[in-house]
């Protein structure tokens, strides 16, 4: 019976910087994306009939699921229709900017090509999975990958070490990606050398940016007050990453018990998820 669980981590962005608005409606990025060891578990197992279950009750199993979205995109690009058991174990927050839903259809899109017997390359699932979401890619590369166009163009890059403790932090509420990316005010972005701060990353400096904190500011305000409570609980830096509503936080902090908080590390493919 093939039967197993991966780890389906998230993710953070080092900085994320909004280019342009596009004629399809999405946005041109550059953004240096970093899996995390904050991971959720994805169980499959050959079934009888299809079933996918969830820890989490208010997690819709439906066709709304990245999982599930992954599952048809598989089965329409291969002639596999294996009827499969899927589990997932949900710890990442959801509306985060962590990218967990789309860790999740990577991970489906890697599981049921291991059913299937590997018959497919990574860079062909990975060039697939960008049809389900402009931050699936990223979770076929190394770990750490300079991302362009949607965020579906992946760059591997080398490992960065920060020698600092690090944890990611979050208020309960969340936020709608499409939402914070329609709040933007393009014209008012700064104009910024990616190079040199991709560069600055790998000499032991952390120039974090992220062209939608502004946005993410102007959906919901109260988000400037939840930053400065991290600073005031001891963190030297905090960074909100994707959409937000988590942040990256740096050094020691005492937050409110009421937030998740979590230490992280960054990780890497291969040696810590699939
Ligand atoms: O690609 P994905 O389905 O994850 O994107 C969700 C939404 O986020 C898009 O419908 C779009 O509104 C917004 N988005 C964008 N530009 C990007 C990525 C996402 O405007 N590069």
């Amino acid at each position: 019976m093939i039967q197993f669980t991966l780890c389906s981590p998230a993710k953070v962005n080092l900085f994320l910087s909004v280019l342009k608005k596009r004629s399809d409606g999405y946005h041109e990025l550059a953004s240096l994306f970093q899996a995390i060891n904050l991971s959720d578990q994805l169980s499959f197992k050959l079934s009888s009939e299809d079933l996918f279950t969830c820890n989490q009750d208010r997690l819709p199993t439906d066709g709304s699921n990245l999982v599930i979205k992954a599952l048809h995109l598989f089965r329409k690009k291969t002639d596999c229709h294996f009827p499969v058991h899927i589990h997932l174990e949900k710890n990442i927050p959801h509306e985060a900017g962590l990218g967990g839903g789309s860790s999740n259809a990577a991970t489906t899109l890697f599981a049921l090509n291991k059913m299937a017997g590997d018959r497919y390359a990574i860079e062909e699932l990975q060039t697939w999975s960008a049809e389900i979401g402009s931050d699936v890619p990223f979770f076929f590369s190394s770990g750490t990958a300079y991302c362009t166009g949607r965020g579906e163009q992946v760059k591997n890059l080398d490992p960065i070490d920060v020698h600092e403790p690090l944890s990611i932090v979050k208020p309960a509420k969340g936020l709608s990606t499409p939402h914070v990316f329609s709040s933007l005010q393009i014209d008012r972005l700064p104009k910024r050398d990616l190079v040199s701060y991709l560069n600055q990353f790998y000499q032991g400096e952390y120039p974090f940016f992220n062209d939608l904190e502004s946005a993410a500011y102007i959906v919901k305000p109260e988000l400037l007050n939840f930053r400065d409570s991290l600073l005031r609980s001891g963190f030297s830096k905090v960074h909100m990453t994707g959409s937000g509503t988590a942040y990256l936080c740096v050094g020691q902090g005492s937050p409110n018990p009421s937030f998740f908080h979590k230490p992280i590390t960054f990780i890497r493919r291969s040696n810590e998820w699939y």
